[in-house]
C-alpha cells in the first residue's frame, strides 16, 4: 500500500477526484491526508465529507517556511505518507520538505510548462492569444513551475476568450488526467522505491 498527501490552499476539485478516483476498495495507492494551509479553504469540508484527516495549518503563526514544514513533516511520517501530489497549493516547497521526499512530490499546472509558469496561467494565455494551451504534470524542485515534466495534455482555445469555459475545461482534464498519472507513477515505481 503506498500513502499520499495531497497538499491545498483552495476549492480542491483536484483534491476530491484524486481521492474519489485511488481511495477504492482494491486500490493500492490511497490518500490519506490533507496538507491545507488556509484555514478558510473550501478544500477542508470536502476532506471532512470523505473521511480524510487533515492538517491545517496558518503560514502566518511561523517566523520561517522551515519552522511550518518540519510540523508538516512530523504529520507526514506519524501518517506513513511516501508520495506527495500538490493540487493548487499555492506556495513553493522549501528543503526541508524537498529533501525528505526527493523526487517524490509531484504538481499539476494549467499550462503546458515551461510556457505560462506562475500566477494566473489561463490569465497568461489569454494575454498572449495562443490556440492551445493545456495541463501539466511535473516534478517539484526549488523552482516555480520548473521540475522535470511527467506529462501534458493539450487544450485548444479560440477567440474570444470565454475564461470561464476554458477554465472548465481545463479543470475537466486536470480531473481525467492527475489521478490516473498519479497510479501510474505509484504502481509502476512500487516495486523500486516506494516500500
Ligand atoms: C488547478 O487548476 C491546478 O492546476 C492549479 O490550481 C488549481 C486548483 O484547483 N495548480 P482546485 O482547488 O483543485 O479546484
Amino acid at each position: 500500500m503506498t500513502n499520499i498527501a495531497v497538499f491545498a490552499s483552495g476549492t480542491g476539485s483536484n483534491f476530491e477526484m484524486i481521492t474519489k478516483k485511488l481511495n477504492t476498495k482494491n486500490s493500492t495507492v490511497k490518500v490519506r491526508l490533507l496538507i491545507c494551509d488556509n484555514p478558510e479553504a473550501k478544500v477542508i469540508k470536502k476532506a471532512e465529507k470523505l473521511q480524510i484527516k487533515t492538517y491545517v495549518f496558518n503560514p502566518k503563526n511561523f517566523k520561517t517556511k522551515q519552522e511550518y514544514e518540519i510540523l508538516i513533516l512530523s504529520e507526514l511520517k506519524n501518517n506513513h505518507i511516501k508520495f506527495i501530489a500538490l493540487a493548487g497549493y499555492m506556495r513553493l516547497i522549501g528543503n526541508t520538505l524537498l529533501n525528505a521526499y526527493p523526487k517524490k512530490i509531484i504538481n499539476i499546472h494549467p499550462s503546458l510548462l515551461p510556457a505560462f509558469k506562475g500566477l494566473d496561467a489561463l490569465g497568461q494565455a489569454v494575454k498572449s492569444k495562443v490556440r492551445v494551451t493545456g495541463i501539466t504534470i511535473h516534478y517539484i524542485d526549488e523552482g516555480m513551475d520548473t521540475g522535470e515534466i511527467i506529462a501534458q495534455e493539450p487544450l485548444k482555445i479560440t477567440p474570444p476568450y470565454n475564461r470561464i469555459q476554458i477554465e472548465k475545461r481545463l479543470h475537466q482534464l486536470e480531473h481525467k488526467v492527475y489521478p490516473k498519472v498519479i497510479k501510474q507513477l505509484l504502481e509502476e515505481n512500487n516495486e523500486k522505491s516506494f516500500n
